[in-house]
């Protein structure tokens, strides 16, 4: 948590993800007298006091949906399958790795199983692990240091000591992404934060280290938070690392499509025109704002990757034609100056 003293003397601490502020909303705005499923989504700002690296900042920006009242894995399923078509239509390929946690009585049950196991190697575990050994077992399974890996491979598998609904809940799950997402079952999947149960799940792709998304359900939030016994289900994806993994393989969006060039003050005022006029058409249109030579704002042109230039004189104008030059195949055509946006 990002807590700190603000100048009153008041400990404040910003918010570290989106879910349980969803989740108070839906419950004071008693929007479960509405319809259910109740389906939200947000875009906020987030913070965490961790140590900043690659992809993890302090503050940071998450994409996510939450959906209430759905205590059936179809719903699960939903969540899983709407945001793997977010990141297919953002074209990054992304694998969904998922496992179940259970509900808070197979859970107590393994953690009890866990703990046994963990106790033989726990001095040969990194100081981390010997934390999360006290205040939450189930993180030592999501241990980052490969040193830790292998003590603890061995570690007895959660998805064996599922009781009966909760095992056909991830049965259920499993049946229905199987051909429509491409999931694995790792079963060392048990996510950050403490209010999920039953299904859990992350987003990764082969181009970043970490997690791009991740989410589950959790049957008991919105009940501790002091509202209705309604399940929820959600993901959150990180922009950031988003905004890193694109970075990479975006196309250049930048480049005009046309650099509207002038001789002399009537050209230049007919050229600011007509580059308003093509953009309102559509068309990423620049003209000369600097009062240039036709030599400058052709260098201009050409360094800002302009796809096609004309350049208006006062013989454009009395001819009512300009020639349109496209950049890089070299041709020019002479087109009807009311018509360059048809011609481009
Ligand atoms: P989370 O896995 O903690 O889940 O965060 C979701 C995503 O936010 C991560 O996969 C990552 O992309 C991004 N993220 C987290 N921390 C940082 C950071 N320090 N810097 C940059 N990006 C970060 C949640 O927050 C849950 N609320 C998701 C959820 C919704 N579960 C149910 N509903």
């Amino acid at each position: 948590m990002y807590t700190f003293d603000d100048k009153g003397g008041r400990s404040l601490t910003l918010r570290p993800e989106g879910t349980a502020g969803i989740a108070r909303a839906f419950i004071e705005n008693g929007l479960h007298m509405a319809k259910a499923p109740a389906k939200f989504f947000y875009n906020i700002t987030a913070y965490r006091y961790e140590t900043p690296q690659a992809g993890r900042f302090r503050e940071f920006r998450q994409f996510g949906i939450e959906y209430f009242g759905s205590p059936s894995p179809f719903c699960d399923a939903e969540v899983i399958t709407v945001a793997h078509e977010i990141f297919k239509r953002l074209g990054i390929d992304v694998k969904v790795r998922i496992n179940s946690i259970g509900g808070p009585e197979c859970r107590e049950k393994y953690v009890g199983e866990l703990k046994k196991f963990l106790a033989a190697t726990l001095h040969e575990l990194c100081a981390d692990c010997k934390e999360r050994f006290e205040k939450n077992p189930l993180r030592v399974l999501d241990c980052k240091n490969p040193k830790c890996w292998e003590k603890i491979a061995g570690a007895p598998n959660i998805l064996e000591t599922l009781g009966a609904e909760c095992a056909a809940h991830f049965e259920t799950l499993k049946k229905i992404l199987d051909g429509s997402v491409k999931y694995e079952v790792d079963e060392k999947i048990v996510r950050g934060l403490d209010y999920y149960t039953k299904t859990v799940f992350e987003f990764y792709s082969d181009s970043f280290a970490s997690a791009l998304g991740g989410g589950g359900r959790y049957d008991n939030l919105i009940k501790e938070l002091g509202g209705p016994a309604i399940s929820g289900v959600g993901f959150a994806m990180g922009v950031d690392r988003l905004a890193a993994v694109l970075a990479d393989s975006a196309p250049e969006t930048g480049s005009p499509d046309l650099y509207v060039g002038s001789v002399g003050e009537t050209a230049a005022v007919f050229a600011a025109r007509k580059a308003a006029e093509l953009r309102a058409q559509g068309f990423k249109a620049e003209t000369d704002i600097m009062g240039r030579s036709v030599k400058a704002q052709l260098k201009y042109a050409d360094a800002v990757g302009a796809k096609n230039v004309v350049i208006i004189g006062e013989n454009e104008l009395n001819a009512g034609a300009v020639e349109i030059k496209n950049m890089s195949a070299g041709t020019k055509k002479t087109v009807l100056i009311d018509q360059i946006g048809e011609n481009l």
